[in-house]
């Protein structure tokens, strides 16, 4: 499973990679508007610090500006994803520059039937939004399940980011379906490491050392 970081906070990523755990980047223009600075050398840096995918949202409404702005934003760096949203202008954008050999990330997926026409208008990735259905008392990790059974039932080529990610159960839940990627929060992925009995058992296991060495 691949870990992407959900952030567009540099400090964040740059801990991140330091873990060796770092595969790509999620950004979208909520979490861009957090952080200081010019959209571009934001995201240029980031590009810098992940050798992997990073994914930058349009915000472009009609298909002929979506495709002229994926164009312009995939110039920023060698590893930009574009994100598009799903809706008739995005999947016809979707479908031009996916081959022009452009990636796409197809985002606020909220049902199977949005991810199965992103991934035949040749989306690269799909990101159902888990944290904001269960939100409303929607089952996110249905829809997970749902968009993986399709995908893998035809053989797109199309891989699944579980997304809007919340709490590490939803990583588990993901990782146990197989999706094939989280995008996690920093705050969820430092849970990801931490467990109170390994706490414990570290301090029990170096109290005993001190006697073992002073013997
Ligand atoms: O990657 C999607 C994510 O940024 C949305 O998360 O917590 O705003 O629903 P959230």
């Amino acid at each position: 499973m691949q870990f992407f970081l959900d952030t567009a906070n540099i400090d964040q990523i740059k801990e991140a990679a330091s873990w060796g755990i770092l595969d790509g980047v999620t950004t979208n223009p909520s979490l861009l508007s957090k952080e200081e600075g010019k959209f571009e050398d934001i995201i240029k840096e980031i590009c810098r610090v992940v050798p992997g995918p990073v994914s930058v949202e349009c915000v472009s409404t009609k298909v002929a500006e979506i495709i002229a702005e994926a164009r312009e934003l995939s110039k920023l760096a060698d590893n930009v994803v574009i994100k598009i949203p799903i809706f008739l202008d995005g999947l016809k954008a979707t479908k031009v520059i996916s081959e022009e050999g452009i990636q796409v990330n197809t985002t606020l997926v909220f049902s199977p039937n949005q991810a199965l026409l992103a991934a035949k208008a040749g989306a690269r990735y799909v990101s159902p939004f888990i944290g904001r259905l269960d939100d409303i008392t929607h089952d996110g990790m249905e829809l997970v399940e749902q968009i993986l059974v399709i995908l893998d039932t035809y053989g797109f080529n199309t891989k699944v980011i579980a997304a809007s990610i919340r709490h590490p159960r939803h990583v588990i839940e993901a990782a146990m379906m197989g999706a094939d990627i989280a995008t996690i929060p920093f705050g969820v992925l430092d849970k990801l490491l931490k467990h109170p009995l390994t706490d414990l058992g570290m301090d029990k296991f170096l109290a005993d050392w001190e006697k073992v060495k002073s013997r």
